[in-house]
């Protein structure tokens, strides 16, 4: 059920107008639904249940880089959600959330050695290392602070996960993981080293994954290797099979992920029945955009509708800065005015006022607007606000989250003024 949809001809976040929002806190504003976010993760949560799983042999770790709010994480940290990171500051965001660093995952190709360490004094679950090189420095950081450092290897499974070319990463062209064929020898080198222990095997194959087909090859590449490390003595306790279930944008039809988890679980039970006598293996998931892209619009105003010769133009007060995915990667993104209004629509080009042809956010939508009504960007809770900028020295969008019938400004917009505050002139 979608928590966005219209009541007497308003668009509503939960049972909120979305025109209360804008008269309280401006334009252009990120709104989530907590409602949408919860069963988005319960989706997740209830399969690992049905399946036979406790929090000792599944574990959700939902991917701060999809929407970083602190209430949002907060949120899922209250579920008992885990958390992958993939820098410092995610892993400071998810402790001043109130997350448990035990139930985060390190994943990301160029950690520092200062990240290193900062995971490491919080004994967080596992770092997924990405090459050799990373290994043997982590191995040098843990061996500094006298610890272990719990790791999974990131094996690049060489599987086509059939999406846009820039969010696909576990083909052997990608920068991400290391090759299928490596891994073997990597995780030898890994059990030997004094500062490092061996847990897990992780893949991630790519984002915005209609069909589970290719995530479910991923796993059978997966066990292969599980199978063969265990024959050479190197215990693997758990399996992190990454995120990329994906949502719907336009006409997309994503596999439901009970379905997925139904099925993988499955064949990792058949799996651990027939070579493991039934021993059982902890299953991780990195999930981002599908607990939280559609949970989440962008509210903006038109400020202006310009008639070109060959084009119409609602130009709006929010940019490419907002939401770089469609001059990013053409991404496509419903748009729907919050009043619905009588009379024929037209057919605009949803445009910001950013300088830049590449800044627009909809193409040929056929609208029915005027100047100074609202409109819906849809589908932009995840990698939305976490990949906006300052651009044109504009202060990112203010954050709410409906909760009913109340709204919760959860990040106020930012002031031009604090955008230069740092900044310093010359003598
Ligand atoms: N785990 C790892 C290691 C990842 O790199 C990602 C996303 C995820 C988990 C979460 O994947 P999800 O469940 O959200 O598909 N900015 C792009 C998406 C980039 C995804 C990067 N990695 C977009 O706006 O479509």
């Amino acid at each position: 059920m979608s928590h966005f949809a219209y009541r007497n001809g308003v668009l509503c976040a939960e049972n909120l107008p979305l025109t209360e929002i804008a008269q309280r806190f401006g334009t252009p504003t990120y709104v989530y639904s907590k409602a949408a976010l919860l069963e988005n993760y319960a989706a997740y949560a209830n399969a690992c249940k049905k399946h036979g799983r406790d929090d000792k042999t599944a574990l959700v770790c939902y991917s701060v880089k999809s929407n970083s709010n602190l209430a949002v994480l907060n949120l899922l940290a209250r579920q008992g959600s885990g958390f992958d990171i993939v820098s410092g500051g995610e892993l400071l965001r998810v402790l001043a959330a109130g997350g448990d660093p035990r139930k985060v995952i390190f994943s990301g190709v160029g950690k520092s050695r200062d990240e290193m360490r900062l995971a490491l004094s919080h004994d967080i679950l596992c770092f997924n290392v990405e090459s050799v090189a990373e290994l043997h420095r982590l191995n040098e950081v843990a061996g500094e602070l006298g610890k272990r450092a719990p790791i999974s290897l990131r094996v690049n499974p060489n599987v086509d996960p059939k999406t846009h070319p820039y969010i696909s990463t576990g083909l052997k062209e990608n920068k991400f993981g290391v090759a299928f064929e490596e891994a073997l020898d990597i995780y030898r080198t890994a059990a030997k080293l004094a500062h490092i222990h061996v847990t897990g095997i992780d893949c991630h194959i790519g984002s915005q994954l209609l069909d589970d087909a290719p995530l479910l090859e991923a796993l059978d590449k997966l066990i292969e290797l599980v199978d063969t490390l265990t024959d050479e003595g190197i215990a693997i306790h758990h399996l992190d099979i990454g995120g990329g279930i994906g949502i719907v944008y336009d006409q997309d039809k994503p596999v439901a992920v009970g379905d997925y988890l139904g099925r993988l679980f499955t064949r990792i039970d058949g799996w651990r029945a027939a070579r493991h006598g039934n021993a059982p293996i902890t299953v991780l998931f990195e999930p981002g955009r599908s607990i939280v892209g559609n949970a989440g619009i962008l509210l903006t105003e038109v400020q202006y509708l310009k008639h070109g010769e060959t084009k119409n133009f609602a130009i709006v007060d929010a940019a490419m800065n907002d939401l770089m995915r469609p001059a990013m990667y053409e991404a496509w993104h419903g748009v729907q005015a919050v009043r619905q209004r009588e009379g024929s629509p037209n057919t605009y080009d949803v445009v910001g006022p950013v300088c830049e042809s590449g800044d627009w956010l909809a193409r040929s939508r056929s609208l029915n607007i005027e100047q100074g009504d609202l409109l819906a960007i849809l589908s932009a809770g995840a990698y939305g606000m976490t990949m906006s900028s300052n651009y044109n020295t504009r202060g990112r969008a203010a954050e709410v989250i409906v909760d009913g019938s109340e709204m919760h400004l959860v990040r106020p917009r930012e002031l031009p003024e604090q955008l230069f505050a740092q900044e310093k002139l010359l003598a």
